[in-house]
């Protein structure tokens, strides 16, 4: 048998080759961020003011023969600005990439490729039966958590926060406890909104080391406290105005009446509950596309819930009535907003949860 040798002269890799250049490139420019970010050079350079490129690469320990490509990398994505081989932050990079800028998105970025973290290790996830990392005393770590703080607070918090806001109760409202709430961010920006209220971050035991450190870094550990517990199996306590939760049901599909037996105990007579939570998928035109997408999903345990006339029925059995339903924009495409009041016990029957809506997102 004989085989004919390709000639190599004879492979052409025409204009298409672009697509895999920009997939490789993004790498990269993500690793330069990255490394930016790791080197503290943002933070020095708002420290120490414009300087002379082989200074500012002294100052970091960056080897001479990469300065010039490095920095220019960062001036073409507009975080630094260069003249005359002088380098320091652009408006854009001191609001994003600055520790201590109320906007800033560190460790939105880092976290991406954490270690242990979905996206390093994209393929176990992809393959993996069942999601890891769902077990109680495993995660969230603090980078986990300071980064969805910081993804929260591209209008996610802002938009819980009006709607809180707009309850006819909130203005008297003297408690409100967030179930899962995380970084506690949520709390924060509805106690800043009414001086009279106090709140309760209510999250598992190790995670509420890192909730108390936040909610001291804006002022507030004299009017929010947090408690360690585990929503399934203990008491987030009671009487309160208000109780949220964001982004925590996920797992819990199959315990939301547990849950909301929880929330009602919790809540006041004629209290407001609010859910912040992606819902069902492209399949029935929610959520983004392409890789948003498939994040959204690792986030939401696989997928995001479905139903959401399951999810209101749930409610309205442990005497929650809906009183409003909106969407606010996530980077995750809307996430859904259900705003309930418990009802005194026997005007229950008067109201009817809604119909199914054919929803497909979970088959
Ligand atoms: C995806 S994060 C959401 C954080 C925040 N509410 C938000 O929307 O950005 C889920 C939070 O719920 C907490 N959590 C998970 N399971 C819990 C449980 N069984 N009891 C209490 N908190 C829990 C996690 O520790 C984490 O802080």
């Amino acid at each position: 048998m004989c085989s004919i040798e390709p000639n190599l002269a004879d492979i052409t890799i025409g204009e298409e080759i672009s697509s895999v250049d920009t997939i490789v490139d993004g790498y990269k420019t993500y690793q330069v961020v990255r490394a930016a970010l790791e080197l503290g050079l943002f933070d020095w350079l708002d420290e120490h003011g414009t300087t002379p490129r082989e200074d500012l690469g002294a100052a970091l320990s960056i080897n001479g023969m990469f300065t010039r490509s490095f920095f220019q990398t960062l001036v073409d994505l507009g975080f630094l600005s260069g003249k005359d081989d002088h380098f320091s932050n652009t408006g854009k990079a001191t609001r994003l990439l600055l520790q201590g800028s109320l906007a800033y998105q560190g460790d939105w970025i880092l976290n991406t490729s954490g270690n242990a973290g979905p996206w390093n290790t994209l393929k176990e996830t992809l393959t993996a039966t069942a999601p890891k990392n769902t077990g109680f005393s495993a995660g969230p770590d603090s980078r986990f958590l300071r980064a969805l703080g910081e993804r929260s607070l591209r209008g996610e918090i802002q938009g819980v926060t009006k709607i809180i806001e707009a309850w006819e109760g909130f203005r008297s409202a003297t408690k409100l406890l967030d179930i899962g709430g995380g970084h506690g961010l949520y709390a924060i920006a509805a106690c800043q909104q009414n001086h009279g209220l106090h709140a309760v971050v209510f999250d598992k035991p190790h995670v509420i080391e890192l909730t108390r450190e936040i909610i001291g870094s804006y002022g507030m550990a004299d009017r929010i406290t947090v408690v360690g517990g585990d929503i399934i199996h203990d008491d987030p306590g009671s009487g309160f105005d208000i109780v949220m939760i964001s982004h925590l049901l996920y797992k819990f599909r199959d315990e939301l009446p547990l849950i909301f037996g929880k929330v009602a105990s919790s809540l006041n007579q004629n209290g407001l509950f609010v859910s912040n939570h992606w819902f069902c998928g492209p399949v029935c035109g929610e959520g983004s596309s392409g890789v948003r997408e498939l994040d959204r999903s690792i986030h939401s345990y696989g997928h995001p819930l479905c139903h959401p006339e399951e999810f209101a029925g749930a409610m309205f059995g442990q005497g929650l009535v809906i009183t409003k339903k909106t969407t606010i924009p996530s980077n995750f495409g809307v996430s859904h907003v259900h705003v309930a009041e418990k009802v005194p016990e026997g005007s229950i029957h008067a109201l009817r949860p809604d119909e199914p809506c054919g929803c497909m997102s979970c088959r």
